[in-house]
């Protein structure tokens, strides 16, 4: 593999964008070896699309349509093709609020990754943190993984974990697990970048550097 070759990232988000800025940062101090070449937002105000401007990267709102919790027919096609134009290798999901299957999945197969802030298999769906703390689980965290065709269910690539404290609220308790985000999904995708991940059934492996 050639080392100096950059993987090409599409990053897809529908809020404050904090996720694409510890990527955009990682990237900038040589720590993973990619580069943003579009952000694509559904929402047409998200703070993504102003942080990642920031970053003078490409940056669009494409509007997804007459569903709510996903893309219609033509939404999807315009997504895949801005992607497939500007040459994204992979898609990372940082914050989008909309459910990917079918199509957009066939499109880009096993190239699609999203965070999620829980433990997985634990706290799959909307709101996490909230699950956990209302559980009473001692410990929680966020997850690298996959999508596939289920919701929050594709082969895991990276965890970790983040204790829940007595004190903790809803707020606390989702700031730290974002704080864990920002450190897992660079490291994550610099794995990725580097060719250093393998699926194996429902499972990822790593494979050493050559
Ligand atoms: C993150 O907390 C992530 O877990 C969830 O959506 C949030 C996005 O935040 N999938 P940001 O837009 O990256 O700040």
């Amino acid at each position: 593999m050639n080392i100096d070759k950059k993987l090409r990232l599409g990053i897809l988000g529908s809020g404050k964008g904090s996720n694409m800025v510890a990527i955009a940062e990682a990237i900038a101090n040589g720590s993973v070896p990619a580069e943003i070449a579009l952000v694509l937002s559904d929402v047409a105000d998200a703070g993504i699309l102003d942080r990642a401007r920031g970053f003078n990267l490409p940056a669009r709102f494409i509007a997804p349509g007459k569903f709510r919790t996903k893309l219609d027919e033509e939404a999807e096609a315009a997504y895949i093709a801005a992607l497939r134009e500007a040459g994204v290798e992979l898609v990372v999901l940082a914050g989008f609020m909309r459910i990917l299957k079918g199509e957009f999945l066939r499109a880009f197969p096993q190239r699609v990754v999203n965070i999620h802030p829980s433990l997985l298999p634990a706290f799959t769906g909307l709101e996490a943190w909230k699950q956990a703390l209302d559980y009473g689980v001692k410990f929680t965290g966020c997850t690298v993984h996959f999508v596939d065709q289920g919701v929050d269910t594709g082969p895991i690539i990276a965890q970790q974990t983040v204790p829940v404290l007595s004190r903790d609220d809803e707020q606390t308790l989702h700031a730290r697990i974002q704080i864990a985000e920002r450190q897992l999904y660079p490291l994550a995708i610099s794995a990725l970048a580097r060719g250093l991940v393998r699926v194996e059934g429902r499972k990822t492996v790593t494979v050493s550097q050559q």
